[in-house]
């Protein structure tokens, strides 16, 4: 298993950074309705607990956990424990204090750790469920570092969920002569570099401007990175939506669901994977 690959340090820590910096504008935005998903009693999104099945008794993980309001829901489908891993200590001091407020820091742990360190921080095989979600592997330059990590959290027996931004919708561009692409599809040493003013939150606008590094990964790619670690894809699903506004124009169609207008391009937007070996 490999760290950060040569050369890539820099890249990461000023990644590193910019999530640091936009953990407590995240926690209090509407994009995010921590409040309310309090309220609703800590649940995981319904669409998500219908393809993930239940998880009782099990021990999970959540890779890239931010400030661990998913991981915290996945307690919900019956988990036993779960634990979220994040590389930034804002977002998991942020994560504990959420565990406390819900009194769920009982079932939970969350712990400062970047992907690429996994099998120095952790000792193998302790997890049944491992889950990723939205806005995950891009920031990972080689995805058998992610595959590896997963691999070496879980046992032998053990199951995935991947929700994630597909690689197409990664580079796909809208300007008034209308879409192009611009960037790499496959994997690619050259991180995509995005110059921006705050994050994807309604409320990050006064946060700064932020360079940060990205790498793609095609579907294939991230399903051959599973299959060299043993696991099989059960489930792997193309979506037409996304659940942010990627686009200005794009259509709310229920909670957390962005469509392309009807009479617009048709290309996927994120993807789910349920992957599993033993
Ligand atoms: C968009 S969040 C994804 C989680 C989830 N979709 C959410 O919105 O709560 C991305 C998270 O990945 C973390 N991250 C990025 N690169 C990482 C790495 N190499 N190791 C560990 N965490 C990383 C960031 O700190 C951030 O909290």
């Amino acid at each position: 298993m490999k760290p950060v690959p040569d050369g890539f340090e820099d890249l990461h820590e000023e990644n590193r950074k910019y999530w640091d910096s936009v953990v407590d504008v995240h926690f209090s935005s509407k994009f995010y309705e921590v409040d309310a998903w309090i309220k609703a009693g800590m649940k995981a999104r319904p669409w998500e607990a219908e393809v993930i099945g239940r998880l009782d008794n099990k021990n999970v993980v959540h890779l890239q956990c931010h400030f661990g309001k998913d991981t915290l829901s996945l307690l919900s489908l019956g988990a036993a424990f779960v634990t979220g891993i994040d590389y930034s200590e804002k977002a998991i001091q942020k994560a504990k204090e959420l565990a406390t407020a819900t009194k769920l820091n009982g079932r939970s742990n969350f712990e400062v750790c970047a992907v690429e360190d996994v099998p120095k921080h952790f000792s193998p095989s302790k997890f049944d469920f491992a889950y990723i979600s939205l806005g995950a592997i891009c920031w990972i330059p080689e995805i058998t570092t992610w595959a590896g990590a997963i691999s070496h959290l879980l046992k032998d027996k053990a199951s995935i969920f991947i929700h994630e931004v597909h690689p197409l919708a990664q580079i796909l561009v809208r300007s008034e002569n209308g879409w192009s692409l611009d960037g790499k599809y496959f994997e690619s040493k050259e991180a995509m570099i995005d110059q921006s003013e705050g994050s994807y939150t309604e409320n990050s606008e006064n946060l700064g401007n932020f360079r940060t590094n990205l790498w793609n990964h095609s579907i294939g790619e991230v399903v051959s990175s599973l299959s060299n670690f043993g696991f099989v894809v059960n489930h792997l699903a193309e979506h037409p939506w996304t659940s942010f506004q990627q686009f200005p124009e794009m259509i709310k169609s229920g909670p957390e669901r962005y469509f392309l207008p009807d009479d617009w391009l048709q290309v996927p937007l994120s993807f789910t994977i349920v992957a599993s070996r033993g």
